[in-house]
């Protein structure tokens, strides 16, 4: 039989030399093609984003159920100030809208929220949910779900050296101290494990400056669905893949001889 005709004919839900499911602890996601949506299905983009945060919101429950503990998501880049104004207004809209549409629903999941990013060049009103949302939820056990918002890597590591600069001023550190827990701990969420997986949704092959410290170590899995068509099924896939990888961080496989 041809290796072709016998993988075609194996169940990966039943097969039971198919690999045992490994959930990261810690999943990213670069939630891409928004607007790709929204022109296939002749809407404006604002529509495509609307229909982006509801996926958030299914996708952010699967993670829960499937244990994951960490859920950081890309909403709103450095780079995106660059858009048009009024979508720029609408994605700060959502952010509000988001908050209060899910709050109860999330309450209801135990979702902790925590935010990365440059809250300082927010409108109030983002600035306003963004605190009060970090309070509410700041005892909640279940899922951390981590919105990076007017985020960038390039940004959050000048912000990290400033602060290590700043101490080295104050005579409180020497520069030949700085090590990784340093600088780590100079990041915006510290105590956040790095990614176990990094997706990225619509087929582009890059990071946008999204977790450039975090991401040393991460594995990445890229689909070409739109980010408004991800769904559970697709999550499972990611996770499939991820749980099939050999994770060597630089050492060799021991155990083949
Ligand atoms: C991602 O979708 C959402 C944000 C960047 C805020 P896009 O808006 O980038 O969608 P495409 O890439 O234009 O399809
Ligand atoms: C990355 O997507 C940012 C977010 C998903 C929030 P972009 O659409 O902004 O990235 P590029 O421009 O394709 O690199
Ligand atoms: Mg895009």
């Amino acid at each position: 039989m041809s290796l072709f005709k016998w993988f075609k004919g194996r169940d990966p839900q039943t097969d039971p030399t198919r690999t045992a499911l490994k959930i990261p602890q810690h999943i990213a996601i670069i939630m891409d093609g928004n607007g790709r949506w929204a022109q296939k299905h002749h809407l404006t983009r604002s529509f495509g984003h609307r229909a982006g945060a509801e996926r958030l919101h299914d996708i952010t429950d699967a993670c829960g159920r499937l244990g994951v503990r960490y859920l950081t998501v890309y909403t709103f880049s450095t780079e995106n100030w660059k858009r048009p104004d009024e979508e720029v207004q609408t994605l700060m809209n959502l952010f509000v809208e988001f908050f209060h549409k899910y709050d109860s629903s999330l309450k209801q999941n135990d979702v902790r929220l925590r935010f990365m990013g440059d809250k300082s060049a927010l409108p109030a009103s983002v600035q306003q949910t963004w605190e009060e949302a970090e309070a509410e939820s700041f005892h909640r056990q279940g899922l951390q779900l981590i919105l990076a918002f007017n985020y960038g890597g390039r940004q959050e590591l000048i912000k990290a050296a400033r602060q290590l600069a700043q101490d080295c001023c104050n005579q409180t550190l020497q520069p030949s101290q700085i090590d990784e827990q340093h600088v780590r701990s100079a990041l915006f969420l510290p105590d956040v494990p790095d990614p176990d997986l990094l997706i990225r949704t619509s087929g582009e092959l890059r990071l946008s400056n999204f977790l450039l410290w975090q991401a040393a170590y991460t594995e990445f899995w890229i689909t070409d669905t739109l980010w408004p068509d991800f769904d559970e099924a697709t999550l499972l896939e990611a996770i499939r893949a991820f749980s099939s990888r050999d994770r060597r961080y630089g050492a060799i496989k021991t155990t083949r001889g």
